[in-house]
Order: structure tokens, then C-alpha cells, then sequence
């Protein structure tokens, strides 16, 4: 399979003035005419290849005059128009079949609505162009539909004109003013619902806002209203960037492979991130929707105005954009936490990934499929880049540093380096060894060393630099290390942002009258493990001031413990006090909530030498009982205290549910008659959806006849609720029961899933390869049924495949039993024939 590198990167041939589309929707096919103007810039050129993928052509004309087969070439994935002069019109008339489009890349159906997916490379689906970022047009886009099918024609821009001339079919012309590359272009029709709103930009200017969906869901669809405006006001306020259309539109709709899609002023989503009411969305879903439609916004600068040379500069719209949106919830809702849940979020997805054989840099160097590299490192790490950039040049430089950003490149196709450049120039900083977190993989550690003489303390700090996945050794990182010294009470004595270049570092503090306790990497400010030897976690859980580090230290403690627990030891009782020190804290809640939680099964994993689960959640198991045993009475009245039937979404009930909601995880350890009675009542009563279902997720976890009850009232109540039936499937497909592999299997045949639906096979298949207990049974059952899923899933949805196929990505790591049995599976997957290059990719890197 052929591999693209970045070092072969050329510029464009030709430049395209204008592109003018028009869309004939059919039920059974599209004809697509597309009018480009063409101006060679080699002129060493003498043919035009354009990217043409599955595209059946009906005819070709240059400058107006019809060609023949011997005037072009067509082969796999182009077609070649030869001996073309130095500036042209080509017409070219193809026709496509969306309503047997199951990759959902290109034009599809999604249930009845036609629309787009473009990014990276779907629009040489739709017809024949330069289908590559640093090519930049203006679009103009007619859609022609049934009238009473397709009421509803968006594309991106401004609504030019309607065409109501044509009988039974109308058409609608898009007119969208600001040169944009292919995977920006969207096209939507169909019967939908919407709601409409309006803002008004900090220079005056209207924009009319509309959110699209199907009929029936309008009324879930104001959250996501407010929350775009609330993004935009957001950008005027820190970036000091306008909206500039007349419309914003956005889509929501049910088959959608990733979370949403920036197009220039039509924004797609997955319906799951834009539909919300009380009886149906979590608190979860209601973040979830604030930030990917913040995401999306933001991304009309860093993206669309501002996009990528190449794909290998991905990072540059999706760290930056992750950042914003990281940004923008910590402004809108709590700092502490949110900064927690980034941090939580990089180490259970990027550090598994860094650790693993498909480890790549933020901005890689080769690619098969570049589907597949839309990952954690390229947004989450991607996005601590960026924010390591904003600490070293503080908040004022870093301003003036991205105003600078889209001064100079407005409009242009740029790399990191160029955003580097920018950041640069604004604050006379030399970021030149800063670059190799763009270049290089894995995850750094640090380890600390401390001495203390005569008043004099030494921090002595080593880098452990990771090496490549194929052994090759790195460079030092250089990063911004936020650290602080308390004295033996707790009271700080300084804080101060290091800075780490070398692989030595030394630092020395004089005049202190005992040894301070070092408070390091706080507010995680650099994306990296710290390796320290005999620290208080206890004094740094009750006395740092720091949010991030109080919680950084109860999770250590939680480790070591844990630990210690899975060397046969017991259950240390410093631990236990230190916990009921928390509960007593007065916090804010969802803070709270996250710093009673204990250390994941990841956070275990990432650090055992040969991986194994059982020994895992055997003294998690084992924690929790002792935990909840001690502190019963204490953790019933919290639950009780904090408790509310209703279910209003604001951040105080919020912190209420997740604080007494952890509560009730930790009690439900002791699977008692008692707790199992409360979790049921809960699930009964209460008005909110992440009361309902946390319920049904801890019944379905311990032993409570009334389970099965409370799964069926669910499966009725919401059967014909998709976003909602996918909480259900996941709670199965998560579950620790015995049979649950048999149950996942069975689930296929409900007349809910669907195979074709992106989010049905992630809540079912994608969350049962989480499940550790089942997934990793030593009976291989999990593996070959999952393997069974990427073979067949490939054929319908390659995207969807290989991200299933990640769940293997721990081959390497995990112990001989595992492994043995993950070989046979994947080696089976691998020789399937006519595997999608996006599985192969995944696979290959992972048996290598
Ligand atoms: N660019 C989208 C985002 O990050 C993600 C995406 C990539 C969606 C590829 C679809 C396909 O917002
Ligand atoms: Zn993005």
C-alpha cells in the first residue's frame, strides 16, 4: 500500500479561480456539473491530474468544447486531462450514487437527508478536483431537488437565489465569497426542522443562525443555540475575531463518523452533539455539545480562514482549535475541573497511544490512510502544545503573537512552522528547540531528585526521552515546568515556571530552614510523567493550594496504594484517612466528585511492566469495599445532602449530581440490599438523565433482581431514541457480568442497532473492546468476536473499522496469554482479502 510522506510535498500546479457546482438530486443518483477555471503556475506541466474516486463521467469540455477519450486518462483514483493550455475552463459532468454511499465520506444519505463529509479527502467522491488543502477557491453551488422531499438546500455561503421554476424539483445557488479548500464544501437536503436565532457581531453586523434537524427534534436543539452564540461572543472577546457570512447554518444528523465538521458556514454534526433536553441528555451530553459547537465555530479561524498546506499540518487547525475549545469551557464553567478532565482525557487516550506501536508526532511525517490520523496526539497533545506556547509567552504576548497569526496568513494555506513564526515574532522568543514536540513521539518522563544541606536545596532534574517506534533515540524536550516549595506547613514559600531544555537540569534554593516539599508540573503544564521517590502525597492532597496538584496527588496516593494492594500487601491506612480527609473538604462539587475518584484502570495499566487486568480491578475491587465499608455513614449523607430529584442543567445541580453521584458509586462496592434499594429509587425518581442512567449502570454492575426490570423500563421508555438507546447499548457492552460477550452478540439482532450507524457500533462494539474484563477474556472469545466485527464492519465503513482495530493497540504491551491469542486474531484480519487500507494501516503498525 502506497505511503505518503511529508518530505515529498510539492506546491499545487495549477490554481483554480472559481469553481461553480451544480447538484442534481436524485433518489437513485447525482449529477454533479462542475465548472473550474484553471491557471497553470508550472509551466513545465503540460497535463492536469485531477483526484477522481469512484466517479463515473458523462463528459468533459474545455473552455466550452466537448472532449474526447483522447484528450484524458482515467485510472484508479484520477483523471488526467492532457495538454491543457496555460489558462482554461474545464467542465466536467459525473455522475454519482450517495444512497449507496456507506463509507459516509463524500455525498451520502444520512437516513433521508443527503449531505457531506469532505475532510480530508471526500470530495474527489463527489467530482474530479485538486483535492488537496493548499488549493483555495471560491465556490458557487446550485442544488436542484424534489421540492417536497428536499425542502430544505443549504451549501456554504450566502443564499444567492432560489429557483422555483422547475415543477416538482427547486433549486437553491450558495454563493460563498471566501476562497476555501474542497474539504470545506458541504451540501445538505432534505425534509428537516429547524430553530433560528440571530447575533450581532462586535462591529454591528447580523448574522442569521439556524440549527437544521430532523422534524420532530427543534426543541432539543437550543442548548447547542446557546452555546454557538456564546462561542462567538467568546472569539470577539479573546481573539478578537468576527463571524463573516450573513448565516451561520449548522446540521445535525444520525450517520456522522466523527464528532462534527467545520465547513465554511454549514457546519455538519453528529446529532449527538447538538441535541439536548432533560429527559434524554446526561450532563455529560450537555458539555459535550457547549464544546464541539464551540470547536466547530471556532474553527472559521484557525481552519478554514487560516488552513492547512498539507495533512501532515493537521495539528495546526486541531491543536490550536482544541486549545480554544479547552479555553472557552474553562471560561464558561469550572477552570479546576475542566483543566482536570483535559489532563484525564490526554492520559486514558494519547499516553495509550504514545505507548503503543502506532505512536506518532503531533505532526507525523507518513500516512496510508490519512483517515486514520485524526488521533488523540494530533488534537489532545496537539493541544498542550499550544498551551505550553501561551504559558511560556504569557497571556499578553500570546495575543499579539495569534493577531499576528491572522494578520499574516489570512487566507492562506500555512504550516506550523509559519504559526511557530507568529509566535516568534510577537514575543522575541527563540522557539527553535521547542519545535521537537511537532517532530517527535511518545511521552517524555522526568525524573526528580532532591537534596537538602545547610539551607541549600537542590532539585536535579533528569529527562528520560522516549525513543521512536522503531527504537530510534530523540532529542530533549523543552517545556515550561511550573513548580512551588512548600514549607512543613503547607504555606508556599515560592512558585515559579521553570525551564526545561536540557537532558540535566539543576536548580538551586538557598536560605530555607528545613526541606521544603516540592510541588511540580502543576496545572500540568507541560504534557509529561513526572518520576519522584518518597513523596508526602497526603501533605500535597491537604495542603497544595494548587486545584490541579491536590487532585494529581490523591491519584498518586490511589496508585501506590493500589499497587501495593496488587503486590499482596495491605490496604495502606494513611489512604484511607487521607480519603475521608476529601469527603470532609469543603469544594466545589464536581471538583469534589473527581478528586473521590479512584486511579483508572488505564492509569494502572500504563505503568505495569507485562499488562495484566485481573490483578487490576482485583484491588480496585477490593479499595472501593474497604473505602465504602469505612466511610458508609459519612458517603449515605452526602448522597443525601446533595440529592435533588428535578433536573435542572445549571452548574450547581450539575455539581450536586456528579458529587453525589460518585458517592453512590463507591457505596455500591458493598452491594448491599440497603444501596442497591437507594440506586433503584434513584433510578425511579429522578427527573435527570445521568441520575437514570448511572443507576442503571451500577444495577447492571451488582447483584440487584431489580436490574433487569430497570433495563427494559429504559428499552421502552427510549427504544425510539437513538441517542438514548446508545447510553443503553454501552451499558451492556461495558458490563462485568458473566455472559457478557453472549449479550453484546444478541444485541446486534435488536431492532435498534444498526451497522451502518456510526454511533450504534461505537456504543455496542467500540465500548465492549474497552471492556477490559470481557474483551481481554483468556478465552479469546472477546478478541475473535471483535476481530469478527473490523472484517465485517471494513466492508461497509473503513473508518469505522480501524478505529475498532485500535483497541488492539496494547499487543505489544500485554502478557504471553493475551498476546498469543491477539496475534492469531490479527493476523486473520490482516490476510482478509480486499481490506481497506485504513484497517491495514492500523493492523500492519501493530503486528510490526
Ligand atoms: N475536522 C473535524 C473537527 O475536528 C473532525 C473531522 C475530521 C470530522 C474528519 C470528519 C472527518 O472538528
Ligand atoms: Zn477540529
Amino acid at each position: 500500500m502506497k505511503e505518503i510522506y511529508l518530505r515529498d510535498y510539492v506546491k499545487p500546479a495549477f490554481s483554480i479561480e472559481s469553481v461553480n457546482l451544480t447538484f442534481e438530486l436524485e433518489e437513485e443518483q447525482t449529477d454533479v456539473t462542475n465548472v473550474m477555471k484553471f491557471t497553470k503556475l508550472d509551466e513545465t506541466q503540460k497535463h492536469l491530474r485531477l483526484d477522481a474516486m469512484d466517479l463515473e463521467l458523462l463528459k468533459l469540455y474545455i473552455n466550452d468544447l466537448e472532449i474526447d477519450e483522447s484528450r484524458y486518462i482515467i485510472e484508479n483514483e484520477s483523471l488526467t486531462v492532457l495538454n491543457v493550455p496555460a489558462s482554461f475552463t474545464l467542465k466536467v459532468v459525473n455522475r454519482i450514487y450517495p444512497h449507496k454511499n456507506s463509507e459516509l465520506e463524500g455525498l451520502y444519505k444520512s437516513g433521508s437527508i443527503f449531505c457531506t463529509q469532505n475532510e480530508p479527502e471526500g470530495f474527489r467522491r463527489i467530482t474530479p478536483y485538486l483535492d488537496r488543502p493548499d488549493v483555495m477557491s471560491v465556490f458557487t453551488t446550485t442544488v436542484v431537488a424534489n421540492r417536497e422531499k428536499y425542502p430544505v438546500l443549504l451549501s456554504n455561503g450566502n443564499k444567492a437565489q432560489c429557483h422555483d421554476s422547475f415543477d416538482e424539483r427547486h433549486g437553491v445557488t450558495w454563493v460563498d465569497p471566501h476562497k476555501k479548500p474542497s474539504y470545506l464544501f458541504a451540501l445538505v437536503a432534505g425534509d428537516l426542522g429547524s430553530i433560528s436565532d440571530e447575533y450581532t457581531t462586535a462591529s454591528g453586523e447580523r448574522i442569521e443562525l439556524n440549527i437544521y434537524c430532523d422534524l420532530g427534534n427543534e426543541s432539543k436543539c437550543y442548548h447547542a443555540m446557546k452555546s454557538l452564540k456564546e462561542a462567538m461572543l467568546w472569539d470577539e472577546e479573546k481573539y478578537g475575531r468576527e463571524y463573516d457570512l450573513e448565516i451561520y447554518n449548522i446540521v445535525a444528523v444520525d450517520s456522522f463518523n466523527m464528532g462534527a465538521m467545520e465547513n465554511k458556514g454549514l457546519n455538519i454534526f453528529n446529532s449527538a452533539y447538538v441535541l439536548a433536553d432533560t429527559d434524554t441528555a446526561s450532563d455529560a451530553n450537555y458539555m459535550g455539545i457547549q464544546s464541539v459547537i464551540a470547536h466547530e465555530y471556532f474553527h472559521n479561524w484557525t481552519g478554514n480562514r487560516i488552513t492547512c498546506r498539507d495533512w501532515f499540518q493537521l495539528t495546526l487547525k486541531e491543536g490550536l482549535t482544541v486549545f480554544r475549545d479547552q479555553c472557552f469551557s474553562a471560561d464558561l464553567n469550572s477552570s479546576e475541573v475542566q483543566r482536570i478532565e483535559d489532563v484525564k482525557g490526554l492520559r486514558e487516550r494519547q499516553f495509550v497511544e504514545d505507548a503503543s506501536p502506532t505512536a506518532h508526532p503531533i505532526q507525523p511525517k507518513s500516512y496510508i490512510s490519512m483517515n486514520n490520523f485524526y488521533t488523540s496526539t494530533v488534537y489532545e497533545k496537539g493541544a498542550e502544545v499550544i498551551r505550553m506556547i501561551h504559558t511560556l509567552l504569557g497571556e499578553e504576548n500570546y495575543r499579539k503573537a495569534t493577531d499576528i497569526y491572522f494578520e499574516e496568513f489570512d487566507g492562506q494555506a500555512v504550516t506550523t512552522d509559519d504559526f511557530l513564526w507568529a509566535m516568534s515574532e510577537a514575543s522575541g522568543l527563540d522557539l527553535s528547540a521547542f519545535k521537537n514536540w511537532y517532530h517527535q513521539s511518545g511521552t517524555p518522563k522526568l525524573k526528580v531528585d532532591e537534596n537538602f544541606e545547610k539551607g541549600v536545596y537542590t532539585l536535579n532534574l533528569t529527562q528520560i526521552v522516549p525513543t521512536t517506534v522503531d527504537g530510534k533515540t530523540q532529542n530533549p524536550f523543552y517545556y515550561p515546568l511550573k513548580i512551588a516549595l512548600l514549607d512543613d506547613q503547607g504555606k508556599e514559600i515560592l512558585h515559579e515556571t521553570l525551564i526545561v531544555s536540557k537532558m540535566q537540569e539543576e536548580f538551586t534554593y538557598g536560605g530555607l530552614k528545613a526541606k521544603p516539599t516540592l510541588s511540580i508540573n502543576r496545572d500540568f503544564s507541560a504534557p509529561i510523567v513526572v518520576e519522584q521517590e518518597g513523596v508526602d502525597f497526603s501533605f500535597l492532597m491537604k495542603h497544595d493550594k494548587n486545584s490541579f496538584i491536590k487532585y494529581e496527588a490523591a491519584q498518586a496516593f490511589g496508585v501506590e496504594t493500589l499497587e501495593s494492594i496488587m503486590n499482596g500487601e495491605d490496604i495502606n491506612p494513611a489512604f484511607i484517612e487521607s480519603f475521608g480527609h476529601l469527603l470532609d473538604l469543603d469544594l466545589d462539587l464536581s471538583y469534589k466528585a473527581l478528586l473521590l475518584e479512584l486511579p483508572s484502570v488505564s492509569t494502572l495499566m500504563q505503568r505495569q511492566e507485562k499488562v495484566d487486568f485481573e490483578p487490576i480491578y482485583e484491588a480496585k475491587e477490593k479499595l472501593s469495599i474497604a473505602l465504602a465499608s469505612t466511610y458508609k455513614e459519612k458517603l449515605l449523607k452526602l448522597y443525601t445532602a446533595h440529592h435533588e430529584v428535578h433536573a435542572a442543567i445549571n452548574s450547581i445541580s450539575m455539581g450536586k449530581r456528579s458529587l453525589k453521584n460518585r458517592v453512590l458509586r463507591i457505596l455500591s462496592a458493598l452491594e448491599t440490599e440497603e444501596i442497591a434499594l437507594l440506586t433503584q429509587t434513584q433510578y425511579k425518581s429522578s427527573k435527570s438523565m445521568s441520575d437514570r442512567v448511572i443507576a442503571l449502570d451500577i444495577l447492571e454492575n451488582i447483584h440487584s433482581n431489580f436490574s433487569q426490570v430497570a433495563l427494559s423500563d429504559f428499552y421502552n421508555k427510549y427504544k425510539d431514541e437513538t441517542l438514548v438507546m446508545n447510553k443503553y447499548f454501552s451499558i451492556l457492552a461495558a458490563s462485568n457480568r458473566v455472559g457478557t460477550i453472549d449479550r453484546v452478540q444478541a444485541l446486534q439482532n435488536d431492532p435498534v442497532y444498526d451497522e451502518k450507524v456510526p454511533n450504534l457500533v461505537r456504543s455496542l462494539i467500540g465500548v465492549f473492546a474497552r471492556n477490559y474484563k470481557h474483551f481481554h477474556s483468556k478465552d479469546g472469545h472477546g478478541y475473535a468476536f471483535v476481530a469478527d466485527k473490523i472484517i465485517t464492519i471494513d466492508k461497509i465503513n473503513p473508518q469505522m473499522a480501524s478505529g475498532l482495530a485500535g483497541a488492539f493497540k496494547i499487543y505489544s504491551r500485554i502478557n504471553e496469554t493475551n498476546k498469543t491469542l491477539i496475534e492469531k486474531e490479527l493476523k486473520r484480519v490482516i490476510s482478509t482479502q480486499d481490506l481497506s487500507k485504513n484497517t491495514f494501516e492500523i493492523i500492519s503498525k501493530i503486528l510490526k
